[in-house]
């Protein structure tokens, strides 16, 4: 007897994505893909040698160190004899002592001293290590099987500058939406009016369409008057683009060349880390210096952002009202987190500017079915050094 009104598998509407996209985790298609690349784990300048830190990247903990040859570390978070977390330790050159029983690793993994411990105990023990570079004062780390891709993952744009690194932010959603909203360039004219930082490219809205490369992805926003602005969004979670000068540095050295990544803390938490090339030299760059110092000043005092768009949220400030030496980032989580820690893709009506997103999650949702199926994941490259975003405007 058939049942009216029971819910079979056939009644059931359709999932839009047979695949998670958002996920990082180990183990999970997104999580196999994403450990393909390189990942921007640290700002550079707040890991001092003889430094260690914990950090969290895509649902899982490690330990970050600087020891004194300089060079970033990156091990497991926990000590192999009884699991105390390694960055309460010493960092001693290059290696790091455990501050329990005083295991002490070198920087490849091999544990080296065992106070305790009979001798030739220490041959039979290794720390977990991961492969780590620095770029443009970012640190970036390997977490994926064999041997990692080639190194920087995105060359330093040409021309003659000085490299500003704007310090990197907890973001409580997951990293895709925000590499979604890199995408999405219709956004600007509307989230960042208030301020009016992106002012110059808001004058019309964009055609957006885009491309697939061996980097990542391509994409294009044409306006009336056949202006074309150009994007490069670098798989798996990173955008380089020309954006407007921080809050306060207008007036020197125009709109800088910007590698924004996303890098997932886990399903629901991302930092934004954020480096860039301001093209000022000579005269301009002293001043650049100069407002830069006060920039910094001013960003000392002003109110953690997180707790700024708290506010937003819960209605105690007015979106349009606010101001604060960082808005646009203000203004990019309020409503890129807004959408929730994971965004629901089942219940969006994409339109035409939606374009570039949709680009996307196509090459991502056939990269994960790959890994999925077993098949011949694609082989990425590195950015070449002669493909540069275009301002359009
Ligand atoms: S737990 Fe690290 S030395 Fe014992
Ligand atoms: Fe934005």
């Amino acid at each position: 007897m058939t049942m009216i009104g029971h819910n079979t598998s056939e009644q059931k509407p359709r999932s839009r994505y047979d695949v998670d996209l958002a996920t990082t985790n180990p183990g999970t298609p997104g999580g196999i893909f994403i450990r393909q690349f390189w990942i921007a784990v640290h700002d550079s300048a707040a890991l001092p040698a003889g430094r260690a830190l914990p950090i969290r990247i895509m649902g899982e903990n490690f330990t970050i160190y600087r020891g004194t040859s300089g060079k970033p570390q990156v091990v497991a978070n926990r000590c192999p004899h009884r699991g105390a977390q390694m960055h309460l330790g010493w960092v001693e050159n290059d290696d790091i002592r455990c501050v329990y029983h005083g295991w002490k690793f070198d920087c490849s993994g091999k544990c080296v001293e065992q106070p305790a411990e009979e001798e030739g105990f220490n041959e039979k023990v290794n720390i977990r290590t991961y492969p780590t570079g620095e770029h443009m004062g970012l640190i970036f780390a390997y977490f994926g099987e064999g041997e990692a891709p080639h190194f920087p993952p995105f060359p330093e744009p040409a021309g003659k500058g000085v490299i500003e690194v704007r310090p990197s932010t907890p973001v409580p959603c997951n990293y895709l939406q925000c590499f979604e909203n890199s995408m999405d360039e219709v956004h600007v004219a509307f989230t960042h009016s208030p301020g009016g930082s992106h002012a110059k490219i808001a004058y019309d809205l964009p055609i957006i369409t885009a491309e697939e490369r061996d980097w990542g992805m391509m994409r294009y926003g044409k306006r009336k008057n056949g202006q074309v602005r150009e994007t490069l969004h670098l798989a798996p979670n990173a955008v380089r683009v020309l954006v407007p000068p921080n809050f306060g540095m207008d007036g020197v050295g125009g709109w800088p060349d910007m590698v924004l990544i996303f890098t997932p803390v886990d399903d629901e938490n991302c930092r934004w880390f954020a480096t860039s090339k301001v093209f000022a030299t000579g005269e301009e760059l002293q001043r650049y210096h100069e407002k830069r110092k006060d920039m910094l000043t001013k960003l000392e005092t002003a109110r953690p952002i997180l707790d700024v768009v708290d506010d937003i949220w819960s209605g105690k400030l007015v979106y349009e009202d606010v101001r604060h030496p960082m808005l646009a980032r203000v203004q990019d989580i309020a409503v890129q987190a807004g959408q929730g820690a994971i965004a629901n893709r089942e219940s969006e009506f994409l339109g035409r500017s939606d374009a570039g997103i949709v680009a996307w999650r196509r090459i991502l949702a056939r990269e994960l079915r790959t890994i999925t199926e077993g098949g011949a994941a694609k082989k990425w490259s590195p950015l070449p050094a002669d493909i540069n975003p275009v301002m359009g405007a």
